[in-house]
């Protein structure tokens, strides 16, 4: 049996005259860029979101960058980014000029452990930034307490003021993999003063080509993302501040806002998948399965399990996966301190020992809505058989 890796082509069936007929209405009112698709998506995310603003952008990537930028990072300053996320995360802090400071995880929820903030934390910290990895929360409450111990106070708005010295430290949230997941029932994208989301098309909520959204609860910072997301400009012909082309795309405002229709349900899909997944393969002790953290809403972009021994046995079970035609992935196999591209920064193996502990055992298993029970149950037995 066949089980890829995500299915895109199912859903597209599933929704495809929808979708075909919204593509359509973009062709003929030729609003290729921006435009109406793009501004009704942008409130219906914001209200599912419960944030006040929302702007839609050209990816997640951007989107990463938008929120750092406009925030006003810039070179001198450092950005705390957990060690295990995708490398679009520190595009972010580095498009700015800014320095990654890389901390590490949690083994239990894989998200950034905000005990280890009182060493990352220094007087150039601009921003720290949560991703909620795999479809998981970070968890936010932590990072305030770990601040408070420092002296930062805040109004919940994710802008934290040293009491003494004045310092300001913007919370920032990349939610690329977690559309709708909860932190103690809030919806993730308005817990800190600037989010981004990525519809990359495999994500949960996918687009169909290259797109991203800001948000804030901030009239402030929101004039500056819808600004600085089309060259600065407001009027035609000044440019009132530095700015970017990170404009979303008529066609995937049109598709994106079908699709949100279905994301709850599709989301419980996934949930669902997750379930059946836990039962087949929880009394398996060679592997450790994800756990849903006790605040939060899970919503399984990604369904990440260790295999304990090690990178050897992982590796293998990954090729006997293969020869069996199940198409798995490695979220993420070289944490982001080890990467080349940061071997200035004198990072070594060894300092973020749950990050990399993660990238030497971790397998992510199919994993998509549309994904059958017989598909899961075989994944399982062809799992069972290989640890057997
Ligand atoms: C955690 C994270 N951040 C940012 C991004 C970047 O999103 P995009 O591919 O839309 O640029 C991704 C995409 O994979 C991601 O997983």
């Amino acid at each position: 049996m066949k089980v890829p890796f995500v299915d895109l082509k199912a859903q597209y069936q599933s929704i495809r005259e929808e979708i075909n007929s919204a593509i359509q209405n973009v062709l003929d009112s030729t609003s290729f860029i921006l435009g109406k698709s793009v501004a009704d998506f942008e409130r219906a995310f914001a209200v599912m979101h419960n944030v006040k603003y929302c702007y839609g952008t050209s990816s997640g990537t951007d989107g990463n960058h938008l929120c750092l930028w406009a925030i006003g990072t810039q070179p001198g300053d450092e950005i705390i980014i957990p060690a295990n996320t995708f490398i679009a995360t520190v595009w972010g802090a580095t498009l700015c000029g800014a320095k990654p400071v890389f901390i590490d995880c949690h083994l239990s929820g894989y998200n950034i452990d905000p005990s280890n903030l009182v060493k990352a934390i220094t007087n150039k910290t601009k921003a720290i930034v949560a991703v909620h990895l795999y479809g998981q929360p970070a968890d936010i409450e932590d990072i305030n307490v770990q601040l408070s111990i420092l002296n930062f106070e805040s109004e919940n708005t994710g802008v934290f003021k040293h009491k003494k010295t004045g310092q300001v430290i913007y919370l920032v949230e990349d939610c690329a993999q977690s559309h709708m997941a909860e932190y103690k029932g809030q919806r993730v994208g308005g817990l800190s003063y600037a989010s981004s989301f990525s519809f990359y098309p495999g994500k949960n909520l996918g687009a169909y080509g290259e797109a991203g959204a800001v948000c804030t609860n901030d009239e402030f910072l929101a004039d500056k993302f819808k600004i600085m997301r089309d060259h600065g400009s407001q009027q035609k012909y000044t440019h009132i501040t530095y700015g970017h082309n990170y404009r979303m795309e008529g066609i995937q405002g049109a598709v994106l806002s079908v699709k949100l229709k279905y994301l709850n349900k599709w989301i419980e899909m996934r949930r669902k998948a997750a379930k059946l997944y836990y039962d087949m393969l929880s009394n398996i002790e060679q592997i450790v399965l994800p756990k849903e953290m006790e605040y939060a809403r899970h919503v399984y972009h990604l369904y990440v399990i260790r295999v304990k021994s090690g990178r050897e046995k992982r590796d293998s079970l990954l090729k006997y996966l293969s020869e069996k035609e199940i198409s798995t992935g490695l979220h993420y196999p070289i944490p982001c301190h080890l990467q080349p591209c940061f071997s200035h920064l004198g990072y070594k193996k060894g300092d973020f020992l749950n990050s990399e502990t993660l990238a030497e055992q971790g397998i992510s298993l199919p994993m998509y809505p549309e994904l059958k029970n017989e598909q899961i149950y075989y994944v399982c037995d062809m799992i069972k058989n290989f640890l057997s």
